[in-house]
This record gives structure tokens, C-alpha cells and sequence, in this order.
């Protein structure tokens, strides 16, 4: 099926020409004016669209293409858009390209260029597409506004499916960061207790004394202030889920007192004689290691297997492979929507930069990151400087040893040229100017295999792509 074109232009003579020029390779639409233009795109969805910046009803100035071009990034961000103006007119051409058009060209027109970027651009729109297929796709992965296409994170989405049949105790482990919170809410989401109050409290927020009152509530005239009655966040998380965060610092009293809950579910508010019971179920966490604190003997060894019932461990995000680029790309979308910045998109030194990052702070130093570059960033492009992130390879060389420099630049050669050919080893031996052999068994010491430049090349591709998008 040819790719449909749309071409807006007021002067017939070119529009003949060049339907003409263009008919054997395009679906060719046409419109003369602004609202005629709009009607057209609407209708027809061309891959691509020619803009001529002089419109009626003033011809000769460049507003009325510019607005027209607006309208169209309105209706789609990501439309395809090639305007031409006069050469007189260039600088709002460059205006228009910083405005979110695709491209530009200046009359008179060169057949052969336009050809030649008409094709470059339905070849970036179908990349483009073939992309937004995937991150849809991807996104029947977001499990509860959890992203997490690795197989440890499917593992854990599998595992908080299974445990949110039951209302077991849950302990949650992750460095910080990782999603526990978000992982507690899920577990709450996917039970029986949904409808339900879901409470989230850190017990090293509140100070030991108020923390009893906090969780049992209090009788009226309990202690000094205790004016009257209060409940406290496991009655009022009854029938739902009450949510332990940092549970490593719970006190030693407190302790004593959820243990006595956790296998009763009955508890005294402070001050009171009258037994409750209550039905919540508890999911606590911590990025401790509490195994660690119980050796210490400042967790009860019995609270820990009460509330350790089932253990669910989120991985650090430098564990998930390419989740970390599924998740900057999603915050980048999300942030540059939320500060009306249109489309981003980050650079391939960012995109490797974010690859290369150990992100200690896991998740929310993505979240954090990304926020700050999409405020950072100009001219529609993320770099890993927005990121303050140390661009490829300048972490590394200080402390590496002749040998280490040495094989770090045989692997970038060596995966480069492989990369190039997709992973076909005699194109790639000759452009290192080495035998097959030698090549073989470079690959050999360096631990590279051909699939593995392969992958990386179709990862690339769309690394690329996001760098000709904008
Ligand atoms: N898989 C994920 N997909 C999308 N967003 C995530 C994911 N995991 C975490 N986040 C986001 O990252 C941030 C941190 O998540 P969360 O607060 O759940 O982590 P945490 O482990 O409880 O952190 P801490 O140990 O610091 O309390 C939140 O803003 C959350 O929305
Ligand atoms: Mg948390």
C-alpha cells in the first residue's frame, strides 16, 4: 500500500507538478487553505504532510502556515510534517522545525531532495509506529501502575497475584526505592479487601510514644491531650489493609504488642481494658536487613516470622535489564505531557548512560532524574547531561588498568563493528582490518557472542530513531 501524502499548497501550478512527480510512490491528498488542510488530515491520516508556509488569505506571510502547522501537531504530536517556504522566508522554515515540524525546504523545490526526504520521513513515521505497537504492547505489562516487563519483575507481579488470594501476613524487602509501597497497595488492590481502607504508616516517622497511640488508638483521658476517644489505623483500616513501612524500627514495646495482634487479632487501645478484634491484614517492609536486626536482637525473632509468612523481594533496579529503559522512557513521556513540552526524547549518549547507571535509589532516582532533565531539556532532546549523568565512558577510565583500557576498547570496537553488520563476523573482520579468525577469538576473550550484538543493534535502531523524531 503506497503511504498517503498530504500536499497544502494554494498554487495550483505546483500542486500539479508536483502530484506529478510524487503520484507512482504516494496516496496523494490535497488541500489550499488552512481549513482545508485540517479537514483533509482529519480524514485521510497521511504519513506525511507538505506545508506551504505561505497561505491565503496572506500569501505572503508566514502566519497563516505556521498556524496551520500547529493545528495538525494539535490534532496528532507526532505528525509528520515537512514545511516549504520561500527563500526569503528561512528563518521562519527554522522557526517552524523548532515549532515541531519534521523538516524544511525552501523554493524552488528539487525534486530529488524532496524525494529523498519524503522517504526518510515515512521510513522514521512506520519506526515510529512500529514503536508506539510495542511500548502499547508493553504496557498490558503495567500490572496495578507497576512497569515490569523482566522476568523479575513478572515474577513478582505472579507472586502478589497469588498471595492477594489470602490475607497472610506479607514482608516486603527491597532496597530503597524499588516500589515496595507501591507493591503493598497492588497486594491490597488485587484482594478481597479492595474496598477496603488501604493505610500506609512509616514507623520511624512517628515519635515512640505517639507511634502506640497511633496504630491502637487510644481511650479518652489515656494520657495527657487525650481528650477522648480515638481509633487508632487498625480499626480504621478494618476489613482492608494496613500497611507497615520501615518495620525495622518499630519499638521493642510496639513489637510485643503486634505480635500479640498478628496472632489473635486482638488488641487493647492505650489506656483501655476492652479486647477488640479486628480484621486487617498487615503488610509490613523495610530496606533493612532483618535478619541483620533480629541477630542484634532489636526485632523479635517471633515477630519476624509472624509478619515473614510470605516474602516478597523487589529487586534493584540495576537488576531488571531493559526495564530501566522501558521505565525512563514512560516517566519521560508522563513528565513531558505534565510540562507541556510535546514530544521528548532522550539522546543515544543518555540512553546509554541510563544503561550504564547502578541507580542506587532504584526507581525513584529514575523518577527523580528523568523529572528534572524533562525541565532541563531543550530543544526536544534529553541528554545525559540533563540526566546528571556522566556520559559514556568517562567513569570508568580513572581506575583502569592497562589491560582493563585495553579490552574496554576491543569490546566497543569489536560489539561496534559487529553491531554494524548485525552480528556477521567476516564484514565485521574486515572493517577491524583482522582474519576471521583473529576476530573469533577476540570475540572469545571478551565473552561476546553474536547474538548478543544483534539484540543490541535492534535496540539501537530504536535508539536511533528517537534521535531523527525530533
Ligand atoms: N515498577 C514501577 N513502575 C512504575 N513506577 C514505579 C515502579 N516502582 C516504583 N515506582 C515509582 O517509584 C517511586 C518509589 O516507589 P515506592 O515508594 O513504592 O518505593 P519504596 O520501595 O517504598 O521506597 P522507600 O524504600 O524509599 O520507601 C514511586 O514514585 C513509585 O510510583
Ligand atoms: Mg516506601
Amino acid at each position: 500500500m503506497k503511504p498517503t501524502l498530504l500536499i497544502v499548497d494554494d498554487d495550483q501550478g505546483i500542486l500539479t507538478q508536483m502530484k506529478w512527480a510524487l503520484d507512482p510512490d504516494y496516496e496523494i491528498v490535497s488541500a489550499e487553505d488552512r481549513p482545508g488542510a485540517i479537514e483533509s488530515f482529519k480524514a485521510a491520516h497521511p504519513a506525511v504532510t507538505l506545508l506551504d508556509l505561505g497561505l491565503p488569505p496572506r500569501p505572503n506571510e508566514s502566519e497563516e502556515g505556521l498556524a496551520a502547522l500547529a493545528d495538525l501537531l494539535a490534532i496528532d504530536r507526532a505528525a509528520k510534517i515537512i514545511v516549504i517556504s520561500g527563500q526569503s522566508e528561512k528563518k521562519n522554515a527554522i522557526q517552524a522545525v523548532g515549532a515541531g515540524a519534521y523538516d524544511f525546504l525552501c523554493k524552488p523545490i528539487d525534486v530529488d531532495e524532496l524525494k529523498l526526504l519524503l522517504r526518510r520521513c515515512v521510513y522514521v513515521s512506520d519506526l515510529e509506529k512500529g514503536y508506539l505497537e510495542m511500548q502499547q504492547k508493553l504496557r498490558a505489562d503495567i500490572f496495578e501502575n507497576m512497569l515490569g516487563t523482566s522476568p523479575q519483575m513478572q515474577g513478582v507481579f505472579a507472586y502478589i497475584r497469588k498471595v492477594a488470594t489470602t490475607s497472610a501476613p506479607v514482608l516486603l524487602l527491597g532496597e530503597s526505592g524499588t516500589g515496595k509501597e507501591m507493591a503493598a497497595s497492588a497486594i491490597h488492590r488485587c484482594s478481597s479487601r479492595k474496598n477496603g481502607a488501604f493505610i500506609a504508616i512509616n514507623c520511624n516517622s512517628i515519635p515512640e510514644n505517639l507511634l502506640e497511640s497511633e496504630l491502637f488508638g487510644h481511650e479518652k483521658g489515656a494520657f495527657t491531650g487525650a481528650h477522648i476517644q480515638r481509633k487508632g489505623l487498625i480499626e480504621n483500616s478494618a476489613e482492608g489493609t494496613l500497611f507497615l513501612d520501615e518495620i525495622g524500627e518499630l519499638p521493642p514495646q510496639i513489637q510485643v504488642k503486634l505480635l500479640r495482634f498478628l496472632q489473635d487479632q486482638r488488641f487493647q487501645r492505650v489506656g483501655g481494658r476492652q479486647e477488640i478484634q479486628i480484621d486487617t491484614r498487615i503488610v509490613a517492609a523495610t530496606n533493612a536487613d532483618l535478619k541483620d536486626t533480629v541477630a542484634k536482637g532489636k526485632f523479635r525473632e517471633d515477630l519476624y516470622f509472624r509478619l515473614a509468612v510470605v516474602v516478597i523481594k523487589l529487586p534493584p533496579l540495576r537488576e531488571r535489564g531493559q526495564d530501566v529503559e522501558l521505565l525512563a522512557r514512560e516517566f519521560l513521556q508522563q513528565f513531558a505531557v505534565q510540562c507541556d513540552k510535546g514530544n521528548l526524547a532522550f539522546t543515544p549518549d543518555a540512553l546509554n548512560a541510563i544503561r550504564r547507571h547502578t541507580w542506587p535509589g532504584n526507581v525513584r532516582e529514575l523518577q527523580n532524574r528523568v523529572k528534572r532533565a524533562t525541565i532541563m531539556a531543550e530543544n526536544r532532546r534529553v541528554t545525559a547531561n540533563d540526566l546528571e549523568l556522566l556520559p559514556h565512558g568517562s567513569e570508568s577510565v580513572p581506575r583502569a588498568t592497562l589491560k582493563e583500557a585495553r579490552e574496554s576498547v576491543e569490546r566497543e570496537l569489536v560489539e561496534q563493528a559487529l553491531k554494524r553488520h548485525s552480528g556477521r563476523v567476516t564484514p565485521a573482520a574486515s572493517e577491524l582490518g583482522v582474519s576471521r579468525p583473529t576476530l573469533y577469538e577476540l570475540m572469545d576473550k571478551l565473552g561476546i557472542t553474536k547474538g548478543e550484538s544483534k539484540a543490541q543493534a535492534a535496540a539501537d535502531a530504536g535508539a536511533t530513531f528517537e534521535v531523527q523524531k525530533s
